[in-house]
């Protein structure tokens, strides 16, 4: 469990001097890119959504418009208009987009997952996928998530379509048809459930149960299997560390530290890709206040690394989550409330971000400037 410091919300809310009033601009100055998942229907639809999205965040990443099901709902029928319209107003606005996710076991359309195919019919189809996207987009989403969730809970691999069709050589190949669609765009690997690699450093509950050495194995599983992928040549830039977390199953801030520095060393970046804090109901001021101290570590843990170039939050507001209509018990995972009236996470963020550099002018490249 984290030590909740003795933080009251106006501790977190004072503002200071010469302090940035917007998650972006305090970001930035420390060469961190803030983004959010987002719905083109609440960005073209909701105004006080698209201002804050433009406001506080330097890149947007598509919920769920840009995967498989969405893209090809039918066969050889592409719908590219929320995809679109999410590009077009990251341009307007002069947003990066991070693309998510070209392969993924989950989100396939029944016209591909009812039907048997041979390896080279299934690679055929993911190749022709992989690069009419890719070749859309190059100009306007410069990283993409390659491939998601590949590794199974306990390690090994991920049942999938993909995998039963092809066979495991669909991993590397995925990299490889990414890269000979787009010769530039950084390309990663996303996984889940990865931020414990050891057990030093633990301060959390999990630590010793039976869920805290399969959540080691896998984030070890994960390891290897880039460490594979890097040896034999595959193209891969970075990898996703999605960090859907609760408080009872976060990574200490060292455990965190630690393995944001063991994935570094394979020389790949490192993105917090899909960052939100469940808890659960029902929610209280004291919870609200562990959740933005869970906020606050996951970003100092990032920018102790200096290979974490980014971090993105799954959703704009609690009301623009997935977690409530996938756990009923939970909710709140976000840093803006429902009504999008900024929440204790938003200010432990930007606190975190504006203090930085006064605690590590000395060891942060990040402060160097
Ligand atoms: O678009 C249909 C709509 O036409 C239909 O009326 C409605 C009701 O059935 O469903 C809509 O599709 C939903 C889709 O989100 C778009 O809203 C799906 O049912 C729903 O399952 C899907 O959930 C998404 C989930 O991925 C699917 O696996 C969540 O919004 C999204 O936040 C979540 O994101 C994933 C990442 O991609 C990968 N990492 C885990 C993360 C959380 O599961």
């Amino acid at each position: 469990m984290v030590i909740l410091q003795a933080c009251s919300l106006r501790s977190l809310q004072a503002p200071g001097s010469n302090r940035e009033t917007s998650l972006k601009a305090a970001a930035e100055k420390l060469g961190l890119s803030i983004g959010v998942a987002v719905d083109a229907t609440q960005l073209s639809k909701n105004s006080r959504y698209a201002r804050i999205v433009r406001e506080e965040f330097s890149s947007i990443v598509p919920e769920n418009a840009s995967k498989l099901d969405a893209l090809l709902p039918k066969d050889s029928t592409y719908s590219f208009d929320q995809t679109d319209a999410i590009v077009a107003f990251a341009r307007e606005n002069k947003l990066s987009v991070h693309g998510h996710t070209l392969v993924w076991h989950r989100q396939i359309p029944n016209w591909i997952s009812a039907k048997k195919r041979s390896s080279q019919e299934a690679s055929k189809l993911l190749r022709n996928h992989i690069s009419t996207v890719m070749s859309r987009y190059a100009k306007d989403i410069g990283s993409w998530d390659v491939l998601n969730e590949a590794v199974a809970a306990r390690g090994g691999l991920h049942k999938s379509y993909w995998l039963e069709s092809i066979g495991s050589s669909y991993i590397p190949n995925v990299f490889r048809w990414a890269r000979n669609a787009n010769s530039t765009a950084k390309l990663y690997y996303n996984e889940n459930d990865i931020g414990i690699s050891s057990r030093v450093g633990s301060k959390n509950e999990s630590n010793s149960s039976h869920n805290y050495r399969r959540l080691v194995n896998k984030s070890e599983a994960t390891y290897r299997l880039l460490k594979k992928l890097l040896a034999n040549g595959v193209p891969l830039d970075g990898i996703g560390l999605q960090m859907h977390i609760r408080p009872r199953y976060t990574p200490s801030l060292e455990q965190l530290k630690l393995t944001l520095k063991r994935f570094a060393s394979l020389g790949l970046d490192i993105r917090i890709s899909e960052l939100d804090v469940s808890l659960d109901i029902p929610v209280t001021e004291e919870k609200l206040l562990l959740q933005a101290e869970i906020y606050s570590e996951v970003f100092e843990a990032c920018l102790s690394e200096p290979r974490c170039k980014s971090i993105n939050i799954w959703g704009l507001s609690d009301a623009h989550s997935w977690v409530p209509v996938v756990f009923k018990n939970l909710d709140k995972a976000t840093i803006f409330a429902a009504d999008l009236q900024k929440k204790p996470a938003y200010f432990s963020i930007l606190k975190t971000l504006n203090e930085w550099c006064q605690k590590h002018a000395a060891d942060s490249p990040r402060c160097a400037n």
